[in-house]
C-alpha cells in the first residue's frame, strides 16, 4: 500500500513537471540554441504571419506602464494567430486603484486567460507574477531591469541585417543606466563573442553589475564619453537609446543629460557599409529626423520584427514547436 501511495505521488510530481508552464521572464537563462530556435521560429512567422495556431486561446495584456510598440505588437501577434485578447493599458481603471495586490490581480486574470503578457514598473514584478501564476507569464518590461521580448526582436533584427550574431562590434549609446533593453542585450549576446562599446555620460554609465557580468562572461567592452564619427567608424550595430525621464528622481539631472548624444546624418559618412542603426523606440531627440532616410537606419523595421518575434514567443510558451508551425495548414 505504501509503495502504491509513493508511486501515485511520484506520478503526480512528474505530471506537474510535464505540465509546468513555460514563462518568458528573463533573457539571462536562454541558451545559444534556444536563441537560434526562437530566431528560426520568428523567421517562419515573417514568411506567414496570419495563422490560426492560437484559435480558442485568450491572451491577457496587462500594462501597468505606458507602451505603444510592445503592447500593440503583442496584441497584433495574438490577433494574427487567431487568439482573443483581454486586458488593460491603464491600471488606474482597474481594482489596482482600490488596493488589489499584484498577486490577486494575476490570480484573477489567470482564471480567464491562457497566457499573461505583463509590463510593470517594479523590477522583479514579472518574476514574482510567474511564481504565483498558474498560466505562463511573458515579461513585457519590468522597471529598469529586463525587456526580454524586446531583446528577442533586437537579436532577430541583428541576425537579419548582419547574417550572423557572431563577432560583432555593438555600440550602445545613451542611457545605459536605466535602459533595460541594453541590459538584456548584453546578457543575450554573451554566447556570440561580441565587442561592446558603451557610450554614455558618467551620470548614465553602464551600471557596475553589468560590467561585472561582462567580465565574468568574457565579454569584451570599452567605455567612451565621446560620440562622434571617429568613435563609431568600426560599428556593425549602433544601438541608440532614449534618456528615460520617468526613472529620474532629480528632474534637473534629466535636463542636464537629456540631449547629450544626438545621432545626425552627417556623422554617418564613414561607417561600415552594412552597419545598421537600432533603437527600441520611442525616440525623443537622440536620432535626428534626417537619419530616417539614411540606408543605415533600421529602427522602424526593427519594431516590425517585434511582431514576428512575439508570435514566436506566444507559440513557445504554449508548447507549439517550430515543427508544428512548419506543418501548420491554417495559412
Ligand atoms: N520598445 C518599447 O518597449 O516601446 P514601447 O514602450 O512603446 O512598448
Amino acid at each position: 500500500k505504501i509503495i502504491l501511495i509513493l508511486a501515485c505521488k511520484i506520478e503526480n510530481v512528474l505530471m506537474s513537471m510535464q505540465m509546468k508552464q513555460r514563462d518568458f521572464v528573463t533573457i539571462a537563462d536562454l541558451s545559444k540554441e534556444k536563441i537560434q530556435y526562437l530566431i528560426d521560429l520568428s523567421q517562419e512567422f515573417e514568411k506567414h504571419p496570419n495563422r490560426e495556431l492560437l484559435k480558442g486561446k485568450v491572451i491577457a495584456s496587462l500594462f501597468f506602464e505606458p507602451s505603444t510598440r510592445t503592447r500593440l505588437s503583442f496584441e497584433t501577434a495574438a490577433n494574427r494567430l487567431g487568439a482573443r485578447i483581454i486586458g488593460f493599458s491603464d491600471a488606474k481603471a482597474t481594482s489596482v486603484s482600490k488596493g488589489e495586490t499584484l498577486k490577486d490581480t494575476i490570480l484573477m486574470v489567470a482564471n480567464y486567460a491562457d497566457v499573461i503578457v505583463m509590463r510593470h514598473y517594479i523590477e522583479g514584478a514579472a518574476q514574482y507574477a510567474s511564481e504565483v501564476s498558474p498560466v505562463p507569464i511573458i515579461n513585457a518590461g519590468d522597471g529598469a531591469h529586463m525587456h526580454p521580448s524586446q531583446c528577442m526582436l533586437d537579436l532577430y533584427s541583428i541576425y537579419k541585417t548582419q547574417g550572423t550574431l557572431e563577432n560583432l562590434n555593438i555600440y550602445l549609446v545613451g542611457d545605459l543606466k536605466y535602459g533595460r533593453t541594453v541590459h538584456s542585450l548584453i546578457m543575450a549576446m554573451r554566447h556570440f563573442n561580441p565587442t561592446f562599446h558603451f557610450i554614455a555620460p558618467k551620470e548614465l554609465a553602464m551600471p557596475n553589475e553589468y560590467k561585472l557580468y561582462c567580465k565574468n562572461h568574457g565579454i569584451k567592452f570599452q567605455e567612451h564619453t565621446a560620440f562622434n564619427e571617429k568613435v563609431i567608424a568600426d560599428a556593425d550595430i549602433i544601438y541608440m537609446t532614449r534618456v528615460q525621464k520617468e526613472r529620474f528622481s532629480d528632474l534637473m539631472e534629466y535636463e542636464r543629460v537629456k540631449d547629450v548624444y544626438i545621432l545626425k546624418n552627417d556623422m554617418l559618412g564613414n561607417v561600415k557599409a552594412n552597419m545598421r542603426i537600432l533603437h527600441p523606440l520611442p525616440r525623443v531627440n537622440e536620432i535626428a529626423y534626417d537619419v530616417d532616410d539614411n540606408p543605415h537606419a533600421y529602427y522602424i523595421q526593427q519594431a516590425q520584427n517585434g511582431l514576428y518575434a512575439r508570435q514566436a514567443l506566444f507559440c513557445d510558451v504554449l508548447g507549439i514547436t517550430l515543427e508544428d508551425v512548419k506543418k501548420d495548414k491554417t495559412i
